[in-house]
């Protein structure tokens, strides 16, 4: 098996992530993240708040609504640009992006292709409960349409300064052709958007400092520098808004894809949206007595890549005493639980103790509880799904109140007392920053 069955197929033993509507024979392009699938993208998702938001004066956020007014996706161009170049093989109809072909003929059947044709990638929804006044309308392809649109009602409200970013976590849809490589490419995604709003004069400093921004918190949840690069596009496959665009890719096992995109997206949209919708979208600068459309550094991440991210880099492999150890290296406040507990055996009051302390921790951080089977098989089912603590309740608890807290990472022990737990794991999984 190579290394991305392994981590596909952990994923759906363990509860992390499984075929949407699976009971049906799924449905492409569709996943659901299971119990701990949820908590690392919880984790993914509060982690990034925190950094880009909660931590920055120059930050606020925003969560609008997914289905928005069919004009937002004329203003944005994408009812007119958002499109991929289609072909069909005439003789097993499967249809292909003209874009990732390598072979003249179809790579399935060697059959003959049509000529290519447009095919917009956006869903499209019905609005309203009767035929003549429902409403077409589309299910948003990216979050940031909205911060665009909203841009007046935010600034507005809360009195900001240029520059300053507005943040949204979201989903996203996307018909696309050939979702694949797990939750890499698929059709209903979430994003982690923010609309950075400049001086054209400020435009590449800023650009920089997202770069280094961005590179920075990649490192700190876990992801390794040999893996990630930076790829800048040629002016030719530039999208239509914008004036440049780096991304950050990963080295899956796949092969290198796309992170994060951070683009320069210039004063096009919120100039498009105030033509469209009559309004004046202007910032206005009350220092300098000015109005005018400010500039729009964008850097824009995707949520379900990360995680996949986060999964590869962390699965590992170790022979430990004759055995393979399976161990996922999540950073500790990533990992969906952060410690285990467990009593040595269940007998001579130790499982009781164990159980009224584990209850204790979990006000604090998510723990979990387990006292079936042979402790090296519950420490095994811990590094399996990535925990990075265990806390082990012995006869030694009894006479001192200590127990002893083993390392994922290093499978070594120290014994703490009991009453030092909380803050000795606490500080080492919680997100906050000194
Ligand atoms: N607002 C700009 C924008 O949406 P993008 O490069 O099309 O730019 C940004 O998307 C990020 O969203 C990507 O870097 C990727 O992480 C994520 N993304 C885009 N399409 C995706 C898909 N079909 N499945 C999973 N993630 C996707």
């Amino acid at each position: 098996m190579d290394k991305m069955d392994k981590v596909v197929s952990l994923c759906k033993r363990k509860g992390f992530i499984f075929q949407s509507s699976g009971i049906y024979g799924g449905i492409n392009g569709c996943w659901d993240f299971g119990p701990l699938g949820v908590e690392l993208k919880w984790n993914l998702k509060k982690d990034w708040w925190y950094t880009f938001v909660q931590l920055r004066e120059d930050m606020v956020g925003l969560d609008a609504s997914i289905i928005t007014h069919p004009q937002v996706w004329v203003a944005s161009g994408h009812v007119e640009n958002f499109h991929d170049m289609l072909v069909d093989c005439k003789s097993c109809k499967k249809r292909f992006r003209a874009d990732q072909l390598e072979t003249e003929t179809c790579p399935d059947c060697g059959g003959e292709f049509t000529e290519p044709r447009a095919f917009n990638s956006m869903l499209r929804t019905r609005l309203g409960v009767s035929d003549d006044t429902a409403v077409e309308t589309y299910l948003r392809p990216e979050t940031c349409q909205s911060i665009f649109v909203d841009f007046k009602e935010v600034y507005s409200s809360v009195r900001v300064k240029l520059p300053f970013g507005i943040a949204q976590i979201g989903k996203s849809f996307r018909n696309e052709v050939n979702p694949r490589n797990f939750i890499f490419r698929s059709r209903e995604f979430e994003q982690m958007e923010i609309e950075y709003f400049c001086r054209e004069e400020e435009e590449e400093a800023v650009f920089a400092s997202w770069q280094e921004a961005i590179w920075q918190w990649y490192l700190s949840i876990g992801l390794k520098e040999q893996h990630m690069r930076w790829y800048e596009h040629p002016k030719e496959s530039l999208a239509h808004y914008s004036k440049r665009t780096v991304d950050v890719e990963y080295e899956f096992p796949f092969g290198w894809g796309e992170l994060q995109g951070l683009a320069n997206r210039g004063t096009f949209d919120l100039t498009q949206h105030s033509k469209h919708s009559g309004k004046d979208l202007r910032f206005f600068d009350p220092e300098k007595n000015e109005r005018l459309i400010p500039t729009v550094i964008e850097p824009s991440a995707g949520v379900d890549r990360t995680i996949l991210a986060l999964l590869c880099e962390a699965y590992d492999e170790e022979e430990v005493e004759g055995e393979t150890r399976v161990v996922m290296r999540f950073a500790p406040r990533m990992a969906p639980i952060k410690a285990g507990v467990f009593p040595l055996v269940k007998k001579g009051g130790l499982a009781e103790v164990a159980r009224e302390f584990e209850q204790k921790l979990r006000r604090r951080f998510k723990t979990v509880y387990d006292d079936s089977g042979a402790i090296g098989r519950r420490y095994r089912r811990q590094d399996e799904i990535g925990t990075p603590y265990c806390v082990c309740v012995d006869f030694e608890t009894l006479e001192n109140q200590t127990v002893t807290i083993r390392d994922r990472d290093t499978m070594e022990q120290v014994r703490l007392p009991m009453d030092e737990v909380a803050d000795y794991i606490g500080k080492r999984v919680s997100i906050e920053r000194d």
